[in-house]
């Protein structure tokens, strides 16, 4: 079994099936691989984080592209604003061929896909790849995406979370829906599995009616570990439920260290073990051989890559919310955020980051594009394992969400002066101690809820 939280880092790869990562200028930038179509690109990535020893490769989502601001896509299509979102069932599919024990997370939104899919996606998933799935569980965000799926409108914020609810128990029941010892495989007698140890659900709800079996059997993993982001209230509280691993968007180590002590309190509210649930702050990392490297890369990320109605662009999508009719100077108030329906937790962030004072569209846009919302450490292999260390062992966090600011050479110089560091600390592992991606975070499998308790 892995080590737990009190002495190694957990580390996710940030990844996107796209033109450019959550970084919108990467496309431009000469060292990026173009490649982003073929399936040698996400494969090569996937060996890198391996070599890394990172837990997991993990793919964020969206189901349209950006098309809030203005009205129209032309803006995203144009700069490259993440017009490109590939299935990432196919992508994974890939990654899991490359490697032996890299974790494989995936998005899958419980707003637009219907739950039974989904536990068929992931069951499927963690078998071909030997027990190695992930779920990240999104609402979604924005009108775009509601379009794309015949609805006028998305949901309201907190409906969008009682649905999920639903959905994540009919998805669990739907993976204990084959107890573990189901499969008899008797050839000579011609049984295959036993009718008694498979179930339906006949889950009854307010949004849902499924009958099941799932068509796959139990996954290797019982449950794939579930993936929460939630920053609002209800999405804490969502998380606090359900979710193995947490993703922060905390802009500073201030923010971070009261967020982990608040979610850690509502898990233990739940009547869960905290120390069992992994809280990740989604970080940059741009390294250098030297630090005067490090900060010339970090120059041209800041300030020559991205295009101002690219920002824009991405802004608007991610709040639900059209900014095309402001002015940059005009100020973002209160009541302006009180009426965004998307990531509202994303201008709050940025707002209670710059010191809660007045804050203008074009501040806003600027820490959108450079900052993301994520804390960006620089500086050499040494210098950037120094802030790491800080935020963990400070108990700002249980490890971090790492973006690139490019493929595949954020994560090539990563694992090249940063990871041997790590290891040099006892930080990070140098090999995997598990084979499933539950026994290398150190996760207890769930038993089946329809398995009868051992005598
Ligand atoms: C690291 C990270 C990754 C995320 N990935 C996705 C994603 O792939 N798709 C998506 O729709 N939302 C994604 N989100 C957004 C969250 O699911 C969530 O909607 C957002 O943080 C706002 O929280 P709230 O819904 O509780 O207001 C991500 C958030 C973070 C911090």
């Amino acid at each position: 079994m892995s080590a737990g939280r009190d002495d190694q880092l957990t580390l996710v790869a940030f990844m996107q099936a796209s033109n450019v990562s959550v970084y919108s200028g990467s496309w431009r930038y000469p060292n990026s691989a173009p490649d982003f179509l073929d399936l040698r690109y996400y494969q090569r990535i996937a060996r890198v984080l391996e070599d890394g020893t990172f837990d997991l490769m993990f793919f964020d989502d969206r189901l349209a592209m950006p098309s809030i601001y203005g009205g129209s896509p032309d803006d995203a299509v144009r700069y490259g604003a993440r017009p490109v979102k590939m299935d990432l069932t196919a992508v994974l599919g890939a990654a899991a061929a490359a490697t032996s024990h890299l974790g494989l997370g995936a998005t899958y939104s419980t707003t637009y896909y219907p739950p039974f899919h989904v536990a068929r996606t992931f069951a499927t998933l963690d078998h071909l790849s030997g027990g190695r799935a992930a779920w990240n569980v999104v609402t979604s965000v924005n009108d775009a995406e509601a379009r794309n799926f015949g609805v006028e409108q998305h949901l309201a914020h907190d409906e969008r979370y009682d649905r999920a609810e639903e959905f994540i128990e009919i998805v669990t029941q739907l993976w204990d829906s084959w107890e573990d010892d189901a499969l008899v495989l008797d050839r000579a007698a011609g049984i295959f599995a036993d009718p008694a140890k498979v179930h339906e659900i006949n889950y009854e709800g307010k949004y849902f009616n499924v009958r099941g079996p799932l068509t796959v059997p139990r996954p290797p993993q019982g449950r794939p570990p579930i993936i929460q982001a939630g920053q609002s209230g209800r999405g804490q509280r969502f998380a606090a439920r359900w979710a193995d691993l947490i993703f922060t968007a905390d802009p500073s180590q201030a923010v971070a260290l009261e967020h982990y002590k608040a979610q850690k309190e509502q898990i233990a509210a739940e009547g869960r073990d905290p120390g069992a649930v992994r809280m990740l702050p989604m970080v940059y990392a741009v390294v250098g051989e030297t630090e005067a490297i490090a900060r010339e890369k970090e120059n041209i990320f800041l300030n020559e890559l991205v295009h101002p109605l690219a920002s824009l662009t991405l802004l608007s999508e991610l709040t639900n919310h059209d900014f095309s009719g402001y002015s940059l100077d005009d100020e973002i108030t209160d009541e302006l955020i009180a009426s965004i329906s998307g990531i509202r937790g994303l201008v709050q962030g940025v707002k209670r980051h710059l010191g809660g004072g007045k804050l203008t569209l074009r501040t806003l846009a600027s820490h959108r594009a450079s900052l993301l919302q994520g804390p960006r450490f620089v500086g050499t292999g040494e210098q950037i394992a120094d802030q790491m260390q800080e935020w963990f062992e400070s108990r700002s966090c249980d490890g971090f969400v790492l973006a690139a600011t490019h493929f595949p050479g954020a994560f090539e110089d990563f694992v090249r002066m940063v990871v041997p560091e790590l290891r040099r600390r006892g930080l990070m592992r140098s090999s995997y101690s598990g084979s499933t991606l539950r026994e290398n975070l150190g996760l207890a499998r769930p038993t089946s809820s329809f398995a009868k308790p051992t005598a």
